[in-house]
């Protein structure tokens, strides 16, 4: 014990001074990240995707963030340079989805069938949300209960998109009816 005691007060004090003067570059650097420009805009909200309201709350809970032009910048999005990263997920993840513009690209009648054919993928493998953006916002996470609603929302869509097809197909056979009775006959 004493052995050790007087060899740690041996260790020479220079090594000190090279941790202060490391130190303080680190925050002259730091504070020289923080005037790097960050755009942290968010445009006008132009066609708002068109959903039930739970299943608009669990979009606005778990992708708003980094897929609509209504993104809520935390305080750490001013602080690079994680500011910088969220500033490049948010223009990434606009740029592959986003659910304030969706309507302009997508028709409202067939919204949940167009969701589950650009988003389910992620959802279901967990890739969406990103898992790094969780630990700050936990309420972004999906409940089974959340994939319940969505998956309710489009299997009720794809249930009226079948009785439709239903009603026209019926009313196609009726019209030339008399065709495929003549077949059967002959
Ligand atoms: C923290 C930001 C963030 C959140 C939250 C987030 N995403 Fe993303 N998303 C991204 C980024 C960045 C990309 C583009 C790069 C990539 O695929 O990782 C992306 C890509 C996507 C893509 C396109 C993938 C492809 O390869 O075509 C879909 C679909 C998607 N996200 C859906 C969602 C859905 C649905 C939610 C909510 C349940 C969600 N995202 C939540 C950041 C996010």
């Amino acid at each position: 014990m004493t052995d050790t005691d007087s060899k740690a007060e041996a260790v020479p004090r220079k090594p000190r001074k090279w941790l202060r003067r490391g130190f303080v570059g680190a925050v002259i650097v730091f504070l020289g990240l923080q005037l790097v420009p960050v755009d942290r805009q968010n445009p006008p909200v132009v066609a708002d995707i068109v959903a039930p309201d739970d299943v608009k709350h669990i979009l606005r809970r778990a992708c708003y963030d980094c897929h609509s032009n209504e993104t809520r910048w935390p305080w750490y999005s001013y602080i690079a340079p994680g500011s910088w990263l969220m500033a490049h997920d948010v223009k990434e993840g606009r740029n592959y989805v986003n659910f304030s513009e969706w309507g302009d690209y997508y028709d409202e009648t067939d919204t949940a069938i167009m969701f589950q054919d650009e988003c389910w993928d992620d959802i279901e493998s967990g890739e969406m949300p990103l898992w790094f953006y969780l630990p700050l916002h936990p309420e972004a996470k999906l409940t089974d209960e959340d994939i319940a609603t969505l998956k309710r929302w489009w299997g009720e869509e794809v249930n009226e998109e079948v009785a439709e097809d239903d009603a026209s197909s019926s009313e196609d056979e009726e019209e030339d009816s008399s065709e495929p009775a003549q077949a059967n006959a002959g």
